[in-house]
């Protein structure tokens, strides 16, 4: 499989979320390729933000070598699933598909996780105390995510 991660900044909820699947994934032997991008350009090339990193380390994620990049039309042809943090990421992608294929590839995050009720990562940028609510809800859907990988996988076998 292959997953990407989309937020706005591609600097605090994505980068979290490609560092839990990428660590999750590798705990359970599955070689998949996690990548994440942000809809806008803001922070191109940067880290991500030190809150994000500092709540990874405290979980034991390293995403520290991670650096933001923009999405691009090509990330439709290249992933097989798109997961997106919140109805505005939604909305951006959803502009830019232009085919059915395209449009069945993206999600949110936190559509099959049934507790967080608006489906939403909310955006802890101008909170600092949201990134460790940031990391669970993210945790969870990434527990999730591979649950319901490999519910499937066992069902085709
Ligand atoms: P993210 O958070 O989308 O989770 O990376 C944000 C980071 C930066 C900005 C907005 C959201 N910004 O406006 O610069």
């Amino acid at each position: 499989m292959k997953v990407l991660m989309v937020c706005l900044g591609n600097i605090c909820r994505s980068p979290l979320a490609e560092g839990i699947l990428k660590d999750k994934a590798k705990k359970n032997n599955l070689n998949w390729e996690v990548d994440s991008a942000g809809i806008s350009s803001y922070h191109a090339g940067d880290a991500p933000d030190p809150r994000s990193v500092e709540v990874a380390a405290k979980h034991g994620i390293d995403i520290s070598t991670q650096r933001s990049r923009q999405f691009v039309m090509n990330d439709f042809e290249k992933f097989d699933k798109i997961y997106v943090m919140d109805d505005s990421n939604y909305d951006e992608i959803m502009l830019l598909a232009d085919t059915d294929p395209q449009r069945e590839k993206v999600e949110l995050i936190l559509k099959n996780v049934p507790e967080c009720k608006d489906y939403c990562v909310p955006d802890p940028y101008w909170d600092d105390n949201g990134f460790e609510n940031v990391f669970k809800m993210l945790d969870e859907a990434c527990d999730k995510i591979i649950e319901d990988y490999k519910a499937k996988v066992g069902q085709e076998a």
